[in-house]
């Protein structure tokens, strides 16, 4: 099913590799050591920057739990860099692991049955310890923030990154400042940047312009920036794809043909795509084994669904976005270049889906057990839509990712729920009611 062109993580000694770790410009190529300077971008071209490997590991090279299991696969082992006095392997990584991964891979047997496909499993992501997937990215570019020595940690955020930063800076003692669109940002989500300690700035403009102010303050040197453009938080995001494959096949001794994911700045989809291929190098899958990558998008913030659509290199930033999946109200996936050759390669595609379309997902999940923040939703909305239309064949194995907890966005929640119902203090009340 997959026509996987695989780029192939260079095979190739770089000048400067560091214990076979290096970051290259997925544009031109250029080859940087990883840790010798802070660096989000390509100095000669401003490209995308990749972690790539000397070697890539097997599933018998991983052990453990969690994000940490995959170590191998990670630019530094648990015991290397940053694993201090007061932190680190021994002391079961205090200062930068709370622990997170290790995520459930739930059976939704009446989904299942109503959408008409082979297996359906959902990996819930919700249940990291903030609730949402940044925190396995978190885990990574908080332990390389401290190696670079940096001073303040930064991100722009829909909310689910800046609850991450904000618990990921205050275990590690360091400062943290957010920037959030003001008044688009879900409860439970400020609540926890809040709480945890975080600089919280309102931004009067929506996440893209956030992420811009962020970037310039970055580049200042003001602020160490932990969004998806830091190569090493995809890296962390990337033990999704091997947990989900290894999962599944210690079920059904088969990998899924299909992962079905929300997307806002693609930076899931772009670490999906770099575990596969990674595994692909290993030997561990081959090319017609690797899942389709399938991404879902709001209608009202769909521009990587256009570019699928219409066949485009390069995606359209959308100046006006909406939608009640807060999440991924995003115009301008940073991503892109990364997941745009990760949906094509892996014989996947986009679909938009709109907002009474999630709820209705959600409620479909919470009607398993599964509580969802509405982007979550979206996978399992775009699964049903591709599933009516024929895309997606009633014989596929599918995985849909549920990225963000139900509680982070109570209000939601309330919304796509039944209302409760006042009542007088007495049984025969209540039973009244019940009849
Ligand atoms: N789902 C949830 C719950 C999210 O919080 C996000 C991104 C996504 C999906 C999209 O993932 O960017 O990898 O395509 N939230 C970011 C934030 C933007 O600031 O919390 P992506």
């Amino acid at each position: 099913m997959t026509d996987l062109v695989l780029d192939a993580p260079a095979q190739s000694a770089p000048p400067e590799a560091d214990d076979g770790v290096w970051l290259e410009c997925i544009a031109c190529g250029e080859q940087f050591a990883p840790f010798d300077a802070v660096r989000y971008t390509c100095d000669d071209c401003d490209g995308l920057l990749e972690a790539r490997y000397a070697d890539h590991p097997t599933f018998d090279d991983f052990s453990g739990e969690g994000v940490w299991r995959y170590a191998a696969a990670l630019p530094f082992a648990e015991d290397e860099i940053g694993a201090d006095a007061d932190g680190g392997a021994e002391s079961g990584g205090a200062w930068y692991s709370l622990p997170e991964g290790h995520t459930p891979l739930h059976e939704v047997p009446r989904l299942r049955e109503e959408v008409g496909v082979n297996r359906l499993r959902v990996k819930h992501e919700g249940m990291n310890p903030t609730g949402s997937f940044k925190d396995r990215g978190m885990t990574v570019g908080v332990r390389v923030a401290r190696e670079l020595g940096v001073g303040r940690l930064a991100c722009a955020s829909t909310g689910n990154t800046s609850a991450a930063l904000a618990a990921y800076g205050a275990r590690a003692g360091m400062e943290t400042l957010v920037l959030l669109p003001a008044g688009k940002v879900a409860a439970g989500k400020v609540a926890q940047a809040s709480l945890h300690g975080a600089r919280i700035l309102e931004v009067d403009g929506n996440f893209d312009d956030c992420l811009d102010i962020v970037q310039e303050l970055a580049t200042d040197g003001e602020a160490y920036l932990l969004n998806s453009l830091n190569p090493f938080r995809l890296e962390g995001q990337k033990t999704i794809g091997f947990e989900i494959l290894e999962r599944f096949h210690a079920d059904y001794g088969t990998y899924p043909d299909r992962v079905v994911l929300p997307v806002g700045n693609a930076g899931n989809t772009a670490a999906l795509f770099k575990a596969f291929r990674e595994l692909v190098a290993a030997g561990e899958l081959t090319p017609d084994q690797v899942p389709a990558l399938t991404g879902v998008q709001a209608e009202g913030a769909a521009p990587m669904v256009e570019a699928i659509e219409d066949g485009a290199d390069e995606v359209r930033r959308w100046l006006d976005v909406e939608t009640r999946a807060t999440a991924i109200r995003i115009g301008n996936p940073v991503n892109a270049p990364k997941a745009l050759p990760g949906i094509r390669e892996t014989g996947g595609t986009a679909v938009a889906v709109s907002d009474d379309e999630i709820t209705d997902a959600q409620r479909a999940l919470a009607g398993e057990g599964v509580g969802v923040e509405p982007a979550s939703a979206a996978s399992v909305a775009g699964l049903r839509k591709l599933r009516d239309a024929g895309e997606i064949a009633a014989d596929e194995d599918v995985v849909c990712l549920t990225t963000g907890h139900l509680l982070k966005d109570p209000d939601a929640a309330f919304a796509a729920g039944d209302d409760p119902e006042p009542v007088a203090n007495s049984t025969e009340a209540v039973l009244d009611l019940l009849e």
